[in-house]
């Protein structure tokens, strides 16, 4: 080999786009709607509090359950500064400690294999650990039920793979061990977590370990269930399919559920005859790839010889913590695209309203709301709530007012002459139905989250967007208000009376990223406070705090644009004070994603995902620990993905 693997590999295809003919919303208007009005919105004086009634509580109606001490007035800690140290800094009076790194065994009795900081763990013991590069995550209080805050389960996504970190000799001698071994260290732990004397600890073994990869079969519900385009020659029924990758954010149910969603899965599949399928452009299908190479020794990850198998990613997946024997489900009527995440809230009338963005450039923000309710008691039937429903896609219009279009068969364009036969391939094909819509396509849609104390008020990290207003591409809009829009902002809207079900919003843009004082108005933000760019991770706590996460790509971290804004972060905010604080700052060249409070806010899970991650997205496996040795330090192998936990010294309140 002439030159050393790490530059042979091509970027992976995360941030390219498929979005072909964008439409350009209302570019002459630059109406940058800033919320001036945020806390009256958010305290009821738009009568959101009066759209509460038809017999369910105010917190049945909420989208969790709010501190019974109300909404935070002030945050409490002092701001750490910008950072460029390699390790986890939280302000004074705080401990961060990471536990559950890349590797650690996920705490099956008799099965729990050590790792190996030279990276020989086989794919068969990588099936027994945690996986790579740690995402969403969710706390479930043990028993099931209960609001227990020092024992509880942690489900969590593994986005993706650094086939440089994986292997000894990354993808040399490439092999389908090595493919498997991939397969293993993608998709969902859980692992059962506890607090003794004052110290969180995983739990092994434990009975609720449990690790989903890319290979644990899953099955399929709603109206793709069984589809043509969902059957395949190993699954001629189309009814069942073999596991779940690319899970990047997720959501959570009030009957206990974990919900995993599937971004950039079209990464994997390689359609090498270069017959690309206009449907497989649309979701970045192409005709080779040089980060993953499953396809080259797994013919499932052809879709030349497995057209289908695409068809069977890009879904949300419901998981039971509970039960490690329950088969994980794929639920087809929230649409198929690049899930980032699925917040999921519960109407007035009891109904859920699943909030969801389609991270890629100019692509759209979605809602499923479910046909029937939710119901406190009746766990089995409310497993069933995200069979069936109606889904829709965002259109921000410019005057500040916003629809919700249904994506429904046989309505506004989505039919049989225009290539929908059915509802299932509708959602098949979500993307293709959205743009026949007229939805608006915006800034990279990530993490969105609901406020507690006020229904219908939903938030939406837009990460970025530097092909926004290039030659060909839309141009700013009111709702995506910066051409090259290199800090990203955050989005909020209020629905209709406080009605997840209704079809109309209004919305307002948080704040606009970046720091005040650039040099170039266009990347100039309006924070005040502590700056940070390419917001991600997002929600809530239960005093209505807003928690920020930031995923700056290490193409630009610390320079360019973002020169001097030290490594990713996480910073706090009352909506409605335009005042944001820095509360933690991570190792070199991670992101950081994941936020879990337990239900006393006094513990705070957070992920640091890819540590070490240079500007090549693959580690070069002769120098692992070129760029961070986290958290492991000198004595390591390499850096590794790895929860982290925060408690404050003091015992108290996360923020206060
Ligand atoms: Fe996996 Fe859009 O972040
Ligand atoms: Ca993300
Ligand atoms: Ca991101
Ligand atoms: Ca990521």
């Amino acid at each position: 080999m002439s030159k050393p693997l790490h530059q042979l590999i091509k970027k992976f295809r995360a941030d390219d786009i498929s979005n072909p003919n964008p439409q350009a919303s209302f570019s002459e208007v630059m109406d940058i709607r800033l919320s001036r009005r945020r806390l009256l919105q958010s305290t009821g004086a738009l009568g959101i509090a009066a759209a509460v009634p038809l017999g369910l509580s105010a917190a049945q109606a909420r989208a969790a359950a709010p501190s019974a001490a109300g909404r935070a007035q002030t945050l409490g800690f002092r701001g750490v500064p910008f950072s460029t140290q390699d390790q986890v800094v939280v302000p004074e009076g705080y401990t961060a400690r990471a536990f559950y790194k890349w590797g650690d065994p996920v705490g099956i009795a008799g099965k729990m294999p050590a790792f190996r900081q030279d990276a020989g763990n086989s794919a068969r013991e990588q099936a027994l650990q945690a996986g790579m590069n740690h995402d969403g995550m969710a706390f479930f209080p043990l028993p099931l039920g209960s609001e227990t805050s020092d024992h509880g389960l942690l489900a969590m996504n593994h986005e993706y793979l650094d086939n440089g970190l994986l292997f000894p000799d990354g993808t040399a001698n490439w092999n389908l061990e090595k493919a498997r071994k991939g397969q293993n260290a993608m998709g969902v732990s859980v692992i059962e977590v506890r607090k003794n004397n004052g110290n969180w600890q995983v739990v092994r073994p434990s009975r609720y370990a449990r690790r989903i990869t890319a290979n644990t079969p899953m099955g399929i519900t709603g109206p793709a269930r069984g589809h043509n385009l969902m059957k395949t020659q190993a699954d001629p029924r189309g009814e069942l399919v073999l596991g779940t990758m690319q899970n990047c954010a997720n959501g959570y149910t009030p009957w206990g559920t974990y919900l995993t969603c599937e971004e950039n899965w079209s990464d994997i599949f390689t359609n090498p005859g270069g017959n690309i399928t206009p449907l497989e452009k649309r979701y970045g299908i192409a005709e080779k790839e040089e980060g993953y190479l499953w396809s080259k020794v797994d013919g499932r990850f052809n879709s030349e010889i497995n057209p289908n198998e695409p068809n069977r990613f890009g879904w949300v997946v419901e998981i039971d913590p509970f039960d490690p024997k329950s088969v994980p489900r794929k639920h087809t009527a929230l649409g198929r695209f690049k899930h980032e995440g699925a917040k999921v809230t519960v109407t007035p009338n009891g109904r859920l309203a699943v909030y969801m963005g389609d991270d890629q450039r100019f692509e759209y923000i979605y809602k499923f709301v479910s046909k029937n309710p939710y119901q406190p008691n009746n766990r089995s039937a409310n497993m069933r709530l995200l069979e069936e429903g109606t889904l829709y896609v965002a259109r921000f219009n410019a005057d500040g007012t916003g629809d919700w279009l249904p994506l429904v068969h046989g309505q506004n364009g989505l039919t049989a002459e225009n290539g929908f036969a059915d509802q299932g391939e509708v959602l098949v094909k979500t993307r293709l139905a959205a743009d026949k819509l007229g939805a608006t396509p915006m800034d990279r849609p990530e993490w969105i989250t609901a406020d507690p104390f006020a229904s219908g008020s939903l938030y939406c990290t837009l990460t970025n967007n530097n092909e926004r207003g290039k030659e060909g591409k839309p141009a700013a809009d009111a709702a995506n208000p910066r051409n090259n829009n290199l800090f990203g902002q955050i989005i909020h809207w209020q629905e209709a009376l406080g009605d997840g079900t209704q079809t109309r919003f209004q919305w307002d843009i948080l704040v606009l990223a970046g720091r005040s004082d650039a040099q170039k108005a266009e990347h100039r933000g309006n924070i005040r406070g502590d700056a940070f760019g390419s917001p991600d991770g997002l929600a809530f706590d239960n005093r209505g705090v807003l928690w920020i996460q930031t995923d700056v790509s290490t193409s630009t971290l610390n320079q360019k644009e973002y020169a001097g804004m030290g490594n990713n972060q996480m910073v706090a905010t009352i909506p409605g004070s335009n005042e944001y604080r820095r509360f933690l700052t991570g190792p070199n060249g991670c992101e950081i994603t994941g936020i879990a409070f337990t239900p006393d806010n006094k513990t705070l899970f957070v992920n640091i995902q890819h540590p070490g991650e240079g500007k090549g997205d693959i580690s070069d496996p002769a120098n692992p620990k070129a760029v961070s040795s986290w958290p492991d330090g000198a004595a390591g192998g390499r850096p590794r993905s790895a929860t982290v936990v925060i408690t404050k010294n003091d015992g108290g309140i996360i923020g206060s």
